[in-house]
């Protein structure tokens, strides 16, 4: 059963727009390092815009959320999964939107109606109770003993600390033998399936609450949770989105899933997420800082319990695991398409890296814990595991945790945060835009990338466009649409012009302007649906003009000398630039 096309054509068949799923990684929103609801990208159409795509919308949704990282290994938590959702922009409300999913469960899924229960909001001193909701709920057939009314707590949404937000009921399924007549929140046979959002109120950062606009629906469903309930088991990972992937893993450590359920998800969990983080097309690579960071801590951690499993180290397990991942959701997300190789090749590097050190890091911690004092892990060998082996200090944590004993983490931030201040690492900001981190190494090649953009614009073709990049302090990598090899002459001339360019010394302004303004105004834009409302543009002299976060060099004269190292193929239609700044 394909859940995310019956869900599809189920609300297209009700009017709405199929819209893509946004990116994992949020343009221009510093606040949140991961996309975690379908409804964020969706934020400014909730707050009254109008979306191009009309007032009815549904999507799957790619989201991380890091809250569940600690209990990664059970049956039931991902760091990444997809999200299913519909959306009334100021169209159907309440009626509509539980009959529809009242109509999908029940028709298309053919749940029966014996293992619903709902709640319902029970209001506030300010936000009266949702008799509406609770009397659609009873007209559909769900009896009053299967609706619970709950506080603000249980049965009101909002992401994060303000915007849009409302009261919202949600569909739970009984999962079990003898259903109970009554439903009881608290027991957890009862498991929440959709979460229907009433979204008519916007919260400002001061906590006042005014009336929207318009009055919204934004509905969200657990695919991996939904599958699992259809295809009647109650470990996700045994259901079919998982089944290749495990057998992978079976493969490599010649054990069966029955063997040692809790690595062998851990390591499926981690290598999925880490195949969407890097496949973003921001660029994401492992680092020390944010969403970089992440990934190094999935992928690591990944690894060391890959090792526990004594699946060869030496070996491209995590490669050959990232290829089945890249294979179920290939024909779904096009970055993972588009990625391909950039994916293989981040967590091939990633895997080299810490191969180098792990075994060096696991002794040395043996070590630590034969002179371990009270059951302490101290700060001091906590860093020396992070700065030399490289073990992210939740690694660290977790390995002591397995043997009874705790960490000095507070001593260990101290520590890192005096490091940082010494080697001026300290996180620069976050900046978008192929950078994982913002040294001054990084900058010169971000603005490097944009002549490189320019010129190819020159040489080859003008509807030469970015498809991503990717930026590390020793060399640029950009990808860009064009259906043939550069020759000889054409990657000369490239050069020839970017010199130029680098030559002139030309400034490098930014100017701050709706989204409509800059790319009227001719800038180039990488993902137009993804901007926000307001963007940076870079302008390069009268060379270049693009929508970017930048950060860049004030002037070109600063790049040194520009030189193709490398030009091959990276997918269908798109090529790969490597280059140097000498
Ligand atoms: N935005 C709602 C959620 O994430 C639907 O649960």
């Amino acid at each position: 059963m394909n859940l995310k096309k019956l869900f599809i054509d189920y609300f297209v068949s009700k009017g709405h727009v199929e819209i893509p799923s946004a990116p994992l990684i949020p343009e221009n929103d510093p606040s949140v390092l991961f996309n975690t609801a379908g409804m964020q990208p969706l934020i400014p159409y909730l707050m009254g815009k109008e979306h191009p795509e009309g007032k009815r919308l549904c999507d799957y949704q790619k989201c991380v959320r890091l809250t569940d990282l600690d209990s990664i290994g059970d049956k039931t938590h991902h760091t990444f999964f997809e999200m299913l959702g519909n959306w009334s922009l100021g169209d159907y409300f309440k009626k509509e939107s539980i009959e529809y999913s009242y109509e999908f469960l029940t028709k298309v899924l053919k749940i029966p109606v014996e293992r619903l229960a709902v709640t319902v909001f029970a209001g506030t001193d300010k936000i009266p109770r949702d008799e509406v909701s609770a009397s659609i709920w009873k007209n559909l057939g769900i009896k009053e003993e299967r609706i619970a009314y709950l506080g603000v707590e249980d049965n009101f949404w909002i992401a994060g600390e303000s915007g849009p937000c409302g009261g919202d009921t949600e569909i739970f399924y009984y999962r079990g033998d003898n259903i109970p007549e009554k439903f009881d929140p608290k027991d957890d046979h009862w498991v929440e399936i959709w979460n229907n959002v009433f979204m008519e109120y916007n919260k400002d950062a001061s906590g006042n609450i005014t009336e929207l606009p318009k009055k919204n629906v934004d509905t969200g469903m657990g695919l991996e949770r939904v599958v699992a309930i259809l295809e009647g088991v109650t470990d996700n990972y045994a259901t079919s989105i998982w089944k290749n992937i495990i057998a992978k893993i079976e493969e490599l450590s010649h054990k069966p899933y029955k063997g040692n359920e809790t690595s062998m998800r851990i390591i499926a969990d981690h290598i999925r997420t880490s195949v969407f983080i890097s496949a973003d097309y921001a660029g994401i690579v492992p680092s020390n800082t944010d969403q970089g960071y992440i990934l190094r801590r999935l992928i690591r951690r990944a690894i060391r319990h890959a090792k526990k499993l004594e699946i060869d180290m030496e070996s491209s397990w995590l490669e050959e695991t990232a290829k089945v991942v890249i294979q179920e959701y290939i024909n779904y997300y096009p970055e993972i398409k588009d990625n391909q190789t950039h994916i293989l090749e981040v967590l091939k590097e990633e895997r080299i890296k810490f191969n180098h050190t792990l075994e060096k890091g696991l002794k040395e911690f043996s070590k630590v814990l034969a002179h371990i004092k009270n059951s302490t892990i101290d700060a001091e060998s906590a860093f020396r595991l992070y700065d030399t082996y490289g073990f992210p200090i939740e690694l660290t944590e977790e390995m002591a945790e397995e043997k009874g004993l705790t960490v000095d983490t507070a001593g260990f931030k101290e520590k890192f945060k005096a490091h940082q201040e010494l080697s001026r690492t300290a996180s620069a900001g976050k900046f978008k835009g192929g950078l994982a981190s913002t040294g001054e190494k990084e900058t010169m090649y971000h603005t490097a990338t944009h002549l490189l953009n320019a010129a190819l614009k020159i040489v080859v073709d003008k509807n030469v466009h970015q498809k991503g990049s990717n930026i590390t302090s020793e060399r640029m990598r950009f990808d860009f649409s064009c259906d043939h090899k550069l020759s000889d002459e054409e990657k000369h001339k490239v050069e020839e012009i970017v010199n130029n360019w680098i030559k002139e010394d030309l400034p490098v302004t930014m100017s701050t302007m709706p989204k409509e303004e800059a790319l009227k105004s001719g800038a180039e834009a990488m993902f137009i649906e993804k901007y926000a409302d307001i963007v940076n543009v870079y302008s390069i002299g009268n060379v270049s003009k693009e929508i970017c976060g930048g950060p860049h060099v004030t002037n070109t004269g600063k790049l040194g000398k520009f030189r193709i190292i490398k030009e091959e193929a990276s997918s269908a239609g798109v090529r790969r630039i490597k280059a140097i700044l000498e």
